[in-house]
C-alpha cells in the first residue's frame, strides 16, 4: 500500500522509461490533490474533529500536514488508508515559513485563518514555477471584507477584526482566490457574493464539505456563489473527490500508446472537455458508471484551448501536447491560464517533437517519431507528460527532478508498471 512519507533522498531518484509498450489494464484514481489540500486547510474553520478520506499519497500532503501542525492543528495522517484526522482546537495565526514556501496550496490557509482567527501571517507560497501566480485577487477580496494587510517584506499579515460580507467580482475566475474568499466568508458577518467565481470540481467538493459542516452556500458549481456567514462550523467526515487530472493523464497515456485502459473511481462529468477532445482525436472512450474505458489505434490532430473549468484544464495541457505529437496533422494548443506553461516544449523538441510556439499558441505537427532523452526541471504536470513521451519514444528516457511528479501523482511508477509500462524509479547514479 502507498505511503505518505517521501523516500529519504528521493530528490536524487530518476524515472527510467523505455518506450514501445501499449498500456493495458485497470487503474483506480486517488483523491484529488487540488481538493485534498484545501479540505485539510478547511479543518482550521472548526474546533471539532475533521476526518478526511481518500487523501492521496502525494508529497504535498505531509507538507500541508506539517504546515497545519505548525499552526497548532492536531494532525494524524494514516499512511496506509489515505485517511487524515485533523482537529484545530485553538489555532494560532502565524504559519511556519519553511512549510509555506514548499507548496502553493499553503495560500489556502489564508482564508480559513482569517475566517476563524480573524488574523493570518504567512510567507509567500511556493509550488510550481509555471507563471507569475500573484495573489492580489485574494487580497482585494479580503480587503473588501474588512481586512487590513500589513506587508512585512517576506511575510504578509492580514488582520480582520471586523470581517463582514461583501460583493466581490473577481477579475479572473481564480481557483485559489475563490477558495480563500469562500473559506473566509463562511464565518464572516453577513452575506458575501463572489461573482466570476471559479467552478472547478475541487471547489465544488470544498463547498459541499463546508455545507456538511453547517455553512450556508448557494450557487455551488455556478459562477456566482452566495455565502451567508454562520457563527460556527461543526466537524465532518468527508471523502475527497477523485482526481480528474490524474484520470486525464492516464487516459491520454493509454491513447498515446495505442493501449486499452479502464479507469475506475472516475467522475466523467468532471472531464467533459478533455473527453470531447480525446474523442475528436479519434480515441474511443466508453463511459460506464464510475469507470471509463479508453482505447485508441491511431490519433488525429485536434485544437485545444485551456480555460478555467469547464474549459480544457491547463493541468492537462502538457500531456495533451505529448499526445498530439503522435496525431496525424497539425494541432493548435492555446494556453490561457499560466503564461510559462510552454517552458517544457524545449525538452519535448529535444525528443524530436515538431512544436512551434507563437506567444501563447503552440502548433504541433505529427506524427513524429520521438527518441529518448534526459529531461530535467519539469513541473508536476510537465513531468508526467515527459514520462508519457518516454512511453512512445525510441530508446531510454530519463526524467530528473521527479520530486515534482511525486507532489501530484500517487504511486505513479507502480501504477504505470501495472498497466505494462516499462518504467522504473532508480537512483540517479544507478
Ligand atoms: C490551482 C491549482 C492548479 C491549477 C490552477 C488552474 C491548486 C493547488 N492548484 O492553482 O493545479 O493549474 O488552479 O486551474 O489547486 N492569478 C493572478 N492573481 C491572483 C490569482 C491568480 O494573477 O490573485 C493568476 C495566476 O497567476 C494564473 C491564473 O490566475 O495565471 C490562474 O490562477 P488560479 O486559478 O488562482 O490557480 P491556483 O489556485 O494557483
Amino acid at each position: 500500500m502507498a505511503s505518505h512519507s517521501t523516500t529519504p533522498g528521493a530528490a536524487a531518484d530518476v524515472f527510467r522509461v523505455r518506450g514501445g509498450t501499449p498500456l493495458r489494464g485497470t487503474v483506480s484514481l486517488a483523491g484529488a490533490k487540488n481538493s485534498a489540500l484545501k479540505l485539510m486547510a478547511a479543518s482550521l474553520l472548526t474546533d471539532e474533529p475533521v476526518e478526511l478520506e481518500q487523501i492521496p499519497a502525494i508529497a504535498d500532503v505531509p507538507v500541508m500536514a506539517e504546515l497545519l501542525a505548525g499552526l497548532g492543528v492536531e494532525v494524524a495522517l494514516d499512511s496506509d488508508g489515505g485517511t487524515c484526522r485533523l482537529r484545530a482546537a485553538d489555532p494560532h495565526f502565524h504559519a511556519p515559513a519553511a512549510a509555506v514556501r514548499r507548496i502553493r496550496a499553503s495560500i489556502s490557509c489564508l482564508g480559513p485563518l482569517v475566517g476563524r482567527v480573524r488574523r493570518a501571517r504567512l510567507a509567500l507560497p511556493g509550488g510550481d514555477q509555471i507563471g507569475a501566480r500573484g495573489i492580489e485577487l485574494h487580497l482585494q477580496g479580503l480587503t473588501a471584507m474588512g481586512a487590513s494587510i500589513i506587508d512585512h517584506g517576506d511575510e504578509l499579515e492580514i488582520i480582520a477584526t471586523d470581517l463582514h460580507g461583501a460583493i466581490i467580482t473577481l477579475d479572473f475566475p481564480s481557483v485559489g482566490a475563490t477558495e480563500n474568499l469562500l473559506m473566509a466568508a463562511v464565518l464572516a458577518d453577513g452575506t458575501t457574493v463572489i461573482d466570476n467565481a471559479a467552478r472547478e470540481p475541487e471547489i465544488q467538493d470544498l463547498c459541499r464539505m463546508l455545507v456538511a459542516m453547517g455553512a450556508n452556500i448557494q450557487g455551488i458549481g455556478a459562477p456566482t456563489l452566495e455565502i451567508e456567514g454562520v457563527e460556527r462550523l461543526t466537524g465532518v467526515r468527508w471523502e475527497t473527490c477523485p482526481d480528474r487530472i490524474e484520470a486525464g493523464t492516464y487516459a491520454m497515456a493509454a491513447a498515446l500508446t495505442g493501449g486499452d485502459v479502464v479507469i475506475e473511481r472516475v467522475r466523467a462529468q468532471d472531464l467533459t472537455m478533455p473527453l470531447i477532445k480525446l474523442r475528436a482525436a479519434g480515441v474511443m472512450v466508453e463511459e460506464g458508471g464510475s469507470s471509463l474505458r479508453v482505447k485508441a489505434a491511431g490519433l488525429d490532430a485536434v485544437d485545444v484551448v485551456t480555460l478555467p473549468y469547464p474549459g480544457f484544464p491547463t493541468d492537462l495541457q502538457p500531456q495533451m501536447m505529448v499526445l498530439l505529437t503522435q496525431a496525424v496533422g497539425t494541432s493548435r494548443c492555446t494556453e490561457n491560464v499560466f503564461e510559462s506553461r510552454f517552458s517544457f516544449v524545449d525538452q519535448l523538441r529535444r525528443m524530436g517533437a515538431d512544436v512551434q510556439i507563437d506567444g501563447h499558441h503552440a502548433m504541433i505537427r505529427g506524427p513524429v517519431p520521438l527518441h529518448g532523452a534526459t529531461l530535467a526541471g519539469l513541473d508536476v504536470r510537465a513531468g508526467a507528460a515527459g514520462a508519457m513521451a518516454g512511453l512512445v519514444a525510441d530508446g531510454e528516457t530519463i526524467i530528473e527532478d521527479i520530486h515534482h511528479i511525486d507532489r501530484g501523482y500517487a504511486d505513479f511508477v507502480p501504477r504505470l508498471q501495472a498497466l505494462g509500462a516499462d518504467i522504473e524509479r532508480v537512483r540517479a547514479d544507478a
